[in-house]
């Protein structure tokens, strides 16, 4: 049974993140079904980071990412390999930061709100099987420091 979320008052982002990341784990712990466990990540970084939109699409073929566990306003369901952040980080298998997603040739804009982003490919066996996207409705709002967080968050799927 999950407790609530203790979430730190007036701390920086970096404490945010080290304050959330064991009740993550904690929450994932024993749960070896991946969907269940991607919906608490989601719902745990939303409530945790107050990100605009924080969710996963999960490789569905050779070619398509599908929607999976979200939190934040609906979303595309679809996102081709090599399209969009998501579908570039996917073919690259590496983390992509956009600042700017206007000045992202190709940006899927699931939502017009949505101002910059973060993707991180999510590895399972040396594959890539889902993507992490969290964006912001702030310019500007991801840096390394949200790259070396969320990766440690999305390795406790491997
Ligand atoms: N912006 C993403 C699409 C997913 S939504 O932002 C939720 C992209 O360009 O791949």
């Amino acid at each position: 049974m999950a407790d609530d979320l203790i979430i730190p008052t007036s701390a920086t982002k970096a404490e945010k993140y080290q304050s959330l990341i064991p009740q993550i784990q904690g929450l994932l712990m024993g749960e070896k079904n991946q969907v269940a466990n991607m919906a608490n990540i989601a719902a745990a970084l939303k409530e945790g980071m107050d990100f605009f939109w924080v969710g996963f699409y999960l490789v569905d073929s050779a070619d398509e990412l599908v929607l999976g566990p979200f939190q934040g306003p609906v979303a595309c369901t679809r996102i081709k390999k090599g399209k969009g952040v998501c579908g570039t980080s996917w073919e690259k298998e590496e983390t992509i930061i956009v600042s700017d997603v206007d000045k992202f040739p190709g940006h899927i804009a699931c939502s017009s709100a949505s101002r910059s982003e973060i993707v991180l490919p999510v590895l399972k066996d040396d594959q890539v099987v889902a993507i992490l996207d969290v964006d912001s409705d702030q310019l500007d709002a991801f840096d390394e420091e949200d790259a070396q967080f969320l990766s440690q968050i999305v390795g406790f799927l491997a």
